[in-house]
C-alpha cells in the first residue's frame, strides 16, 4: 500500500495510453493507493465489499488525522455507495476532502477510483462516502480540534 501523508495531488489517468472515463480529482487529497488482491475477494470472486470499506476508512482517517493533528476515531459512516464493483487487479486510489468542522468532529467525503488494467485501461469511481471522526485525547475522550494552521 503507497500512503502518502503529505497530501499529493495526482492525475495518472493521463498516462497516454489509457482510456479515460473519469479523471482522478485534482482539488482533493489523495489518501490511499492500493492495489485489489485475490486475498480482498468474495465468494463470487469480486472484491468484498467490506475491504473497500475499510480502504474509504483509512483514507478518511489520514484526511481527518491530519487536520486533528493527534489521533481520530471513526464515529459514523453517514453514507457509503458502491456505483461500480471492483475486480482484481484495479488499482484503487481514495480521495478525501472534508465537509463538515465541528467541535470535536469533523467530516470527510471519500470517493474511490479505480484504474482497470484490461485492454481498454479506463478509470472510473466506484465508491463515494461521507465519514465522521472525532479527535480523542490518550484517554480516548473527545478533545476539541486545533485552529486549522
Ligand atoms: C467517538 C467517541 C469517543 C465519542 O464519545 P462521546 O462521549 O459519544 O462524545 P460526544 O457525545 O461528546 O460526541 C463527540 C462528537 O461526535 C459527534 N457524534 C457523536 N455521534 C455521532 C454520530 N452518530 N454521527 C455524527 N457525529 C456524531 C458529536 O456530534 C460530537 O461532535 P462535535 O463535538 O463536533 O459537536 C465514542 O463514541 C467512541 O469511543 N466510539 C468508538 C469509536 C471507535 O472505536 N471507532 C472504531 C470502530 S471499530
Amino acid at each position: 500500500m503507497i500512503v502518502d501523508e503529505n497530501g499529493a495531488h495526482d492525475a495518472p489517468c493521463s498516462i497516454s495510453h489509457m482510456t479515460t472515463r473519469e479523471k482522478l480529482p485534482d482539488d482533493t487529497d489523495l489518501a490511499i493507493r492500493v492495489m485489489a488482491t485475490p486475498a480482498d475477494t468474495n465468494s463470487f470472486g469480486d472484491i468484498f465489499g467490506g475491504w473497500i470499506m475499510s480502504q474509504v476508512d483509512i483514507a478518511g482517517s489520514i484526511i481527518a488525522r491530519r487536520r486533528a493533528q493527534g489521533h481520530v476515531v471513526t464515529v459514523a459512516v453517514n453514507s457509503f455507495l458502491f456505483k461500480h464493483p471492483v475486480f482484481v487487479g484495479d488499482l484503487i486510489s481514495c480521495y478525501g476532502k472534508i465537509t463538515k468542522v465541528g467541535r470535536t468532529s469533523l467530516t470527510v467525503h471519500v470517493r474511490a477510483f479505480a484504474e482497470r488494467l484490461g485492454r481498454q485501461h479506463e478509470c472510473i469511481q466506484v465508491t463515494e462516502a461521507d465519514v465522521t471522526y472525532v479527535a480523542v485525547d490518550e484517554n480516548r475522550r473527545p478533545r476539541p480540534l486545533p485552529d486549522k494552521v
